[in-house]
């Protein structure tokens, strides 16, 4: 059996996201989306309502489910018999830190598999998502249902003066 994981923050998942999780599903017997457990960083969602959100945007796929991971990649990887990592490239600017990140798993025993960004998605980020969301721009078209309305809940009502 042929398992990849995806790895992220995902916070939100945006159908960049999703479009990159769809494009291995179609590829690898099982795949792994991983939100990372970062103590040093307070998200918008926490780890659990992000798995959540994910977990109903790919419900369609039953060769993906949905964790989280905490310490280093390889070593999840190593233990859950991953042998692949697919990430997306958006851009050049992604490129570096990817490249990097990759050279280093590799090192530490898993490789690493780039997939293009679909050019509809490629402007897409997590970061920009919220930004945008919370001046009440519409990304009902970027994100999937469930976390778009997931961001009009938190900030309704709490815009900046
Ligand atoms: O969505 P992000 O924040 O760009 O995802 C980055 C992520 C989670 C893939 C990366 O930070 C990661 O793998 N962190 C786990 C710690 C680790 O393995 N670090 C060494 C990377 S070579």
């Amino acid at each position: 059996m042929t398992k990849a994981i995806c790895p992220g923050s995902f916070d939100p998942v945006t159908n960049g996201h999703l479009d990159v999780f769809a494009r291995a599903a179609a590829l690898f017997d099982e795949v792994t989306v991983a939100v990372l457990i970062n103590s040093t960083k307070a998200g918008l969602f926490t780890v659990e309502k992000r798995m959540e959100m994910i977990r109903e945007a790919t419900a369609a796929y039953p060769n993906i489910k949905v964790d989280s991971f905490h310490g280093l990649l390889a070593d999840y990887c190593k233990a859950e018999g991953v042998g692949a990592i697919v990430k997306g490239l958006r851009a050049v600017s992604d490129f570096d830190y990817e490249l990097q990140m990759s050279q280093m798993n590799s090192q530490l025993g898993v490789e690493t598999f780039f997939v293009a960004t679909n050019p509809e998605y490629s402007f897409l980020s997590s970061s920009l998502i919220k930004e945008v969301a919370k001046y009440d721009g519409d990304v009902s078209q970027m994100v999937p249902a469930n976390v778009n309305e997931a961001l009009k809940a938190h900030f309704s009502g709490n815009l900046p003066a």
